[in-house]
């Protein structure tokens, strides 16, 4: 068996893997995340370390397997989160997240310092949840943190370092700090310099299916595990969720609408500059690639939808009459930016809309205009991804979006695609029992790996008729930004 850690931001969810990709068990623990300020969001992180212990070792009971049958495991990571550690590994303050927005100002600074030189090196722009500006932040706002720090580590690597003693990072987390120079692989002197920052906060890198030690006898024990369990590094989320989902090739592209919604696809090519219009990150395979494009608020829209004006239905009940209503929603748009954008539009103050209410217009109407107008923002990044000479015939579709079948077609019909739904979808947390399977020398390859473990479901096909309706509201959507950013101010 291995054992998959996805650290996410509400809980950790660990999985056992058998040989043939199953899943035999799994657990789950929550911790809590803090608030202290508008816009902060911040953990504990030994809330991480505590969660993930004590998730591991339920997994253990649960299961009923000995622990001399784990050959490893490996983790997943909620991405870009800033935790500083001094000379003696305690952490100086409390995790800043990805999704806290105090850090305008530092990416501002970053931009206007670095220039092109950002999108050259970093090959993305400066968002509010990238680590560099969080640790821009902390020079500026707590200087005696930062001069007690001897190192900055991302939320898993903490928690490796908790349960193995030695500290590393690999490169698909890496990417995300905007330190790192992506195309080299390496730590960039020209970035940590022009802001005065030492190249030796930055840890070790390493590839994410590398073994990086093994269990500390106590660790071992609070876990339910051996200390000869085998640790490897493990990768970003998205990286993860690109394994877990067999994103391990030219032209592989998935679709993973939960909270946020994200447009992922592989990329081999490490001179490819999209000039940071979607993310470029590392892959958890070696030398190999994704780029990216992220809507804010993708399943966040339904669901605020929901309990905003249909809070006494349930998710099926609510989209259960949205198949009988015709693509375009009888000319209801809707824009999707409840919590502002990132891709195409990197804007933290445009709100959404809902345009062309009619007296006409029902329940339905309006659901079927949420979804639709999630899914045509989340073609503005498969068109981005196209620009850059990709074709994408095929998008494997995971996540809540993934559950109903009205809404896969018209994923199908709105990005022009197959789609695909798998037959068990366990997300980053497979592509973390992947690393420690391909790690464990099970595979002589992660594609081998993949080819085993990931099997498809079903496939809905692009209806001609549909695709040309939504291509011609495609058009009308992405003028609606541009039409109602000065209004929304
Ligand atoms: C990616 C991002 C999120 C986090 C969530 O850029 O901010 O997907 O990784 O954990």
């Amino acid at each position: 068996y291995v054992i998959g850690v996805d650290l996410g931001t509400s809980a950790v969810k660990t999985v056992l893997v058998n040989p043939q990709g199953t899943v035999v068990c799994e657990h789950s623990e929550a911790y809590p995340l803090s608030r202290p300020e508008p816009g902060w969001s911040e953990q504990n992180p030994e809330d991480w370390v505590q969660g993930t212990c004590d998730s591991l070792r339920r997994l253990m009971e649960k299961s009923g397997i000995d622990p001399s049958a784990v050959d490893g495991l490996s983790f997943s990571g909620q991405m870009h989160g800033l935790v500083l550690v001094d000379a003696t590994g305690q952490v100086l303050r409390p995790a800043i997240l990805w999704n806290d927005t105090r850090t305008t100002a530092e990416c501002r600074k970053i931009e206007a310092t670095l220039g092109a030189m950002l999108t050259e090196i970093a090959r993305n722009r400066a968002l509010e949840g990238f680590t560099l500006p969080k640790l821009l932040w902390v020079q500026s706002h707590e200087p005696e943190v930062l001069s007690q720090a001897s190192l900055f580590l991302l939320p898993k690597d903490y928690v490796r370092y908790r349960l193995t003693g030695k500290y590393a990072m690999d490169y698909s987390d890496a990417a995300g700090t905007l330190l790192l120079d992506v195309g080299a692989k390496e730590w960039s002197a020209d970035i940590a310099g022009a802001f005065g920052l030492s190249l030796s906060l930055c840890p070790e890198l390493v590839e994410s299916f590398d073994l990086t030690g093994t269990l500390l006898p106590e660790s071992a024990a609070a876990c339910g595990l051996l200390p000869s369990t085998k640790v490897f590094a493990g990768g970003a989320d998205n990286a993860c969720g690109a394994l877990g989902a067999g994103v391990l090739g030219e032209g592989k592209t998935m679709c993973s609408i939960g909270t946020s919604g994200v447009v992922l696809s592989y990329e081999s090519n490490k001179d490819l500059n999209l000039e940071g219009k979607v993310h470029f990150f590392n892959h958890g395979e070696k030398d190999a690639y994704y780029i990216m494009g992220v809507t804010l608020a993708a399943g966040h829209s339904l669901t605020w939808f929901k309990e905003t004006f249909a809070a006494d239905l349930s998710f099926d009940e609510l989209l259960q009459g949205v198949a009988s209503i015709p693509a375009g929603s009888g000319g209801l748009l809707f824009t999707p930016y409840l919590v502002g954008e990132r891709t195409p539009h990197p804007d933290a103050t445009i709100r959404g809309s809902f345009i062309g209410m009619d007296s006409g217009h029902t329940l339905d109407h309006f659901t079927r205009a949420v979804l639709e107008g999630i899914t045509f923002s989340l073609r503005e990044s498969i068109e981005i991804v196209r620009e850059s000479g990709k074709v994408i015939t095929e998008v494997i579709a995971i996540g809540g979006g993934a559950k109903n079948e009205t809404w896969l077609q018209m994923q199908a019909d709105i990005f022009g695609a197959d789609i695909v739904k798998l037959e068990s979808e366990q997300g980053p947390a497979m592509g973390a029992a992947m690393l420690a399977a391909y790690g464990s020398g099970w595979f002589a390859s992660l594609a081998e790996c993949a080819d085993a473990f990931i099997r498809r479901a079903e496939v809905y096909t692009p209806q001609p008729q549909q695709v040309e309706t939504y291509d011609g509201l495609f058009g009308l959507y992405q003028e609606v930004y541009g039409q109602t950013r000065e209004l929304n101010r």
